[in-house]
Parts: C-alpha cells; structure tokens; sequence
C-alpha cells in the first residue's frame, strides 16, 4: 500500500482541471445502458467508483468502450438488460449499489450484488426497505448489508417519505419508478443533490418536481410504455475534488488558482458560499448552464479563514464536504463544529471517528459527538505533521493531505492510494500545483 509524504507549502499555483463529476457520472452511465442506441459520454469521472458502475452495466449486457475519459455505451433498451451469472461486484462504491438495486428490482431476473469489505459494512435497509414496498424481492445479509439477492418484480407506483435525506435512496426508488405501473413519488425532508432527477428529464424519462416531492411516470411496460433516448454529453467536473483544492489554496497565503470547469449544481454548491462565508477568496467566473447542469470556473487566492458551524439542513449538501471542512478546522480562527451528520458515521469508513483520530495526532484539539466533531481553532496552538491513517476512505486521506501542506513538518499518509476512489490524479495534481 501506498505512502505519500506531504511536506509543507506556501502556495498553490496554476490551473487545475478536475476530473469528471463521479455522482454525474454513475447516473449517466445506468441511464446510457438503459437508452436504446448508442451514447457518448465525454470526461467520465476518474473516480474508480464509476468505473464499478460500468463494470456492472457491462455484465448486465450493456455495450461498454471506455477510450481515455470517454465512455461509449450502447443500451438495448429499458427491457433490455441481461441476467449476470456472475455476482456483481460495486466494490467501495455505495452510489453503485444502492441506485443500481433501484434499476434491478425492475428487471424480470435476479440479481446478486455486493462490494468490498467496506461496502459490506455499510446499510441498504434504506433502499430495500422502499424496493421491497413497490414489489421486488430482496435478500439481504442480516437484513440489512451487502450482498443483496434481487429478484426483480411487477413493480407498482408508491409514495415514499423518506426516513431520512438521502440522494441515494431517492435515486433508487425514481430508477426503479421506471418500471413500476403509474406514478412514483419520493417527498425527501431535507433537499438533497439532484442529479438523478436532472439526467432522467435529459434522457427522456417523464419527472416532474413538485416542492420536495418528485414524481415520476413508469414507463418500461404497459399504458405509458416508452423509451429513453441515448444522448451524447459532457460531464461537469467535480466540485466534490475541487474542495480539496480551494481549502488547499485559500490556506497557503500566496496561492492563486484557477480551477476550470466546475459543475456548479445548486444542490451541490453550497460550498462556495461556506467558503465564502468563512472568508475564502473563491470567484465565479464563466458561469454557464451545460445541459441541465451549470458550470463555471473558479479562481482561488490564499485568505484567512473564519471556521464556522455546521448542522441541520446544511449537513446533506455539504455532506462529501465534512471530511476536508473539519480538517481545515485547526487553521481557522473559532474552529469547526459539525452537528446532525451522524451519517457520516456510515459513509467509506466512519468519518467522525476517522477524522477525531487522525486530527488528534496532528495535535490538533477534538471533541467527538455521536452526531459530528468540535475542532478547535488557531488559538489552541500549530498542528504538526503525522502519520495518517485513512482507514481506506478516499475522502479522509485527500483532507489530510491538504492539513499536511499547513502543518509544521512532514505528514505521511498511509494507504493513499485509496484517493483513486474519487480522483486517481490527486496526489500528483497536488504535488504539481504546490510545486513540490
Ligand atoms: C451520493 C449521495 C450521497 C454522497 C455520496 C454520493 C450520490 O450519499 O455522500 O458520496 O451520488 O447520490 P447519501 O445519499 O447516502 O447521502
């Protein structure tokens, strides 16, 4: 496994073009398997977690070329997919399993999926639960974990309050409304990222947004029977990476970064505006919409930063953002506090305990919360290099990489290449713009 050594910088220079967004990413390639015809996706995520998803598509019976970042994948229609004698395998990817158990329910097969160690961890009674409401079948271990057995079934139209705010649960249950008979609803309680709802009206699937309630019209059989289109698009970078590097560059006093291409999603932005609040030098430049999805780019300079809390509402758009904020949290001037992200307990690792701890052997000051983490500002003292240890969370060794550039000394993390997850590109885009 892996070590990186970060040594601390001054400054972080130049222009970083990101890779393509991996949520994006997942849902274009389900729904380009499910299309009947050929699609283009262009600048398809890096992330290792996509190409899970592809991985699944094409034992399904999807037609899938990946050549660089572009991916083309030829569907066979929405009842077109193929039964995999082969356990499917979503490996670390939680967005994989959970959105594509949605596509299997409707299909007139079973299915048996799983992931690695970390995934068989994590719980899916959250999308079993709505699934099994609308007619599938579905074992799963201890009723809750993976693998899941699914044998799809006649899926029927419900309306679904979800328990808790979740753009995975909500994604599984609109996927799996394509198949059922008349219309599926999904009320969330706290607005969640939007992606599925955006590329299934690209796709041609019949949606409709009503407050937070979004319905959609089953259309793989009977009354309403349809098809979706293939299409031929770009995919945004991902502003889920690019935090990485605006925390990286508004910490060094003399940076200047220009980050290019950033999908700008409301439901996914609310970081800018955290940033902003807490005092970043963040632009907005070339804002654009692109297919649904807006885009723009960022120029980045080193300021001091505020801290700030987080908790309620926030806490599910900024959700991939808490790793790197509560990281950031010993260079700011009050310090960072997250509240009612208990969630981030059930995430790639537990991220409050993983964050606690390695925080802790920076030197940094940390109470942990059953739902978050208070992280003391500047005022309790400089943070000093460690030997970190991610856990095998993607998330937590880029946000401790990034420490590590503001600390006094070397920081080494251990099992870095579990950055490959999301961004495979990280380490070395990091060392290149930190001229290191
Ligand atoms: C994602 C939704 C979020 C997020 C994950 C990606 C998605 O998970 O943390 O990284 O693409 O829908 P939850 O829906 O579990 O909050």
């Amino acid at each position: 496994m892996k070590k990186e050594t970060i040594h601390p910088a001054k400054a972080l220079t130049g222009t970083l073009e990101l890779p393509g967004d991996k949520s994006i990413s997942h849902r274009y390639a389900m729904l380009a398997a499910l299309a009947e015809g050929a699609s283009e996706l262009r600048h398809f995520a890096a992330a290792r977690d996509c190409h899970s998803t592809l991985g699944c598509m094409k034992s399904l019976g999807a037609d899938v070329k990946v050549d660089g970042s572009t991916v083309k994948i030829t569907g066979r229609g929405l009842r077109g997919l193929k039964s995999s004698w082969r356990t499917l395998d979503a490996e670390n990817s939680g967005t994989t399993i959970r959105l594509l158990s949605g596509i299997l329910s409707g299909q007139d097969f079973t299915t048996r999926i799983t992931g690695d160690a970390s995934l068989q961890k994590r719980p899916m009674k959250r999308v079993v639960t709505p699934l099994l409401q609308m007619g599938a079948e579905i074992q799963a271990r201890d009723g809750n974990f993976p693998p899941l057995e699914i044998r799809g079934g006649h899926l029927h139209g419900i309306h679904y309050d979800m328990p808790m705010a979740s753009a995975q649960v909500k994604s599984a249950v609109l996927l799996a409304g394509l198949y059922a008979s008349g219309e599926t609803l999904v009320t969330e309680p706290a607005k969640t990222r939007d992606h599925s709802e955006l590329a299934l009206e690209l796709f041609g699937a019949r949606v409709e947004k009503r407050g937070r309630t979004v319905a959609i019209q089953g259309m793989a059989d009977g009354p309403g029977k349809g098809a979706l289109q293939p299409k031929s698009l770009d995919v945004p970078g991902d502003i889920s990476s690019a935090v990485f590097f605006i925390a990286a560059a508004s910490l060094l006093p003399e940076s200047n970064l220009f980050i290019a291409n950033v999908g700008l999603n409301p439901t996914r932005s609310a970081i800018l505006d955290f940033f902003q609040a807490m005092g970043a030098s963040l632009t907005v430049l070339n804002l654009q919409s692109a297919q649904g999805e807006l885009v723009g780019d960022l120029s980045v300079k080193g300021a001091p930063l505020k801290g700030g809390h987080i908790f309620g509402e926030l806490v599910p758009l900024l959700i991939d953002e808490l790793p790197m904020l509560a990281a950031l949290g010993p260079f700011t001037e009050e310090g960072i506090e997250i509240r009612d992200a208990a969630e981030l307990r059930l995430k790639e690792s537990d991220r409050i305990a993983a964050l606690a701890e390695n925080l802790r052997k920076m030197g940094a000051k940390v109470e942990e919360l059953p739902d978050g983490l208070r992280v003391e500002g500047r005022h309790s003292g400089r943070v000093h290099g460690a030997e970190i240890a991610p856990r095998g969370d993607h998330r937590i060794a880029m946000a401790f990489a990034v420490a590590g550039l503001a600390a006094e000394g070397d920081t080494v993390i251990h099992d870095a290449d579990c950055a490959a997850v999301s961004y495979p590109q990280f380490f070395d885009e990091l060392r290149r713009l930190a001229g290191a």
